[in-house]
């Protein structure tokens, strides 16, 4: 597997391939697990060839904590890579990405605004602007995103619709541990109570999608669901649990019949845990 470090290197690769070649592209900011696994598999299975690339994004964080202690694995991402079978990798310093002077951000719409574009101020206008950056320099066919991160993948499937840009966005499924629990990188920072706690964030959703298949599709109801599952442990701090209408990411609404989709964040302790489960339509 080629390491290109280089926004020369990236594009001297990129010309070498013939115009005819899918190019399958899976953005990270390392630390790979199993979660990330399921990404590299798709792009593989779909694509010709394909390309990751791995870059802490200082943009996106809007907690310098956060960004300070994310954990950064270079070496065993690679060889993860490679056992995956990519065929390279884009591992770009932040001068690359941003040298001196640099300025420009891209800024997401509405549907940008609430949830994890309300808690986390900053963080999706950070996000769009490095994959449109690592967009233009790839140039791939195809680019995979988890579906964990629901309101992410809507953002850039969004963006390259609003913005024109010659390419498919594919989301890939949640991968989970055997209780359900989303895989992520943060879940390292769990300790063992709060580990075995987290579990109430897969159930709360199970719940509701239950309710909602037997019939019931009173938002009440579904978002008393949701809440009332996330409180049984005194420690979880909920950041918002909602159902939402997928097709537009906001607060889903009677009368429309969505597909709707439970939505989920909730802090234990230091820790943020993200997650949601498409419910169906309504
Ligand atoms: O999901 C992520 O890991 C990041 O938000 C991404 C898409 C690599 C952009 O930095």
């Amino acid at each position: 597997m080629l390491k290109l470090r280089t926004l020369q290197e990236l594009k001297d690769w990129r010309a070498g391939l013939d115009p005819t070649t899918s190019v399958g592209f899976v953005p990270t900011m390392g630390a790979l697990h199993q979660g990330h696994a399921s990404l590299l598999r798709t792009s593989v299975q779909e694509c010709q060839v394909s390309i990751a690339s791995i870059f802490v994004n200082p943009l996106q964080f809007n907690e310098g904590s956060d960004f300070k202690r994310y954990p950064r694995t270079e070496d065993e991402d690679c060889q993860l890579l490679a056992e995956f079978g990519m065929d390279a990798v884009y591992l770009p310093t932040r001068e690359d990405i941003y040298p001196d002077g640099y300025e420009c951000r891209v800024r997401p719409g509405p549907g940008g605004e609430l949830y994890e574009g309300y808690h986390r101020p900053g963080h999706f206008e950070g996000m769009m602007t490095v994959v449109l950056k690592l967009f233009q320099r790839v140039q791939p066919h195809r680019a995979y995103f988890g579906e964990k991160d629901a309101q992410q993948l809507w953002l850039v499937k969004r963006m390259a619709q609003d913005l024109d840009l010659n390419l498919l966005v594919c989301g890939c499924e949640t991968v989970r541990e055997k209780d359900g629990l989303a895989l992520s990188s943060r879940n390292a920072f769990l300790t063992a109570q709060q580990r075995s706690e987290s579990v109430i964030v897969y159930q709360a959703l199970c719940a509701t999608r239950e309710l909602f298949r037997s019939g019931v599709h009173e938002l009440p109801r579904l978002n008393q669901m949701l809440t009332q599952t996330l409180q049984k442990y005194e420690q979880t701090e909920i950041e918002y649990a909602e159902v939402i209408d997928d097709r537009t990411f906001r607060p889903a609404e009677v009368g429309n019949p969505g597909p709707w989709r439970a939505l989920v964040a909730v802090r234990m302790g230091e820790t943020r845990l993200i997650d949601n489960m498409l419910l169906g339509t309504a």
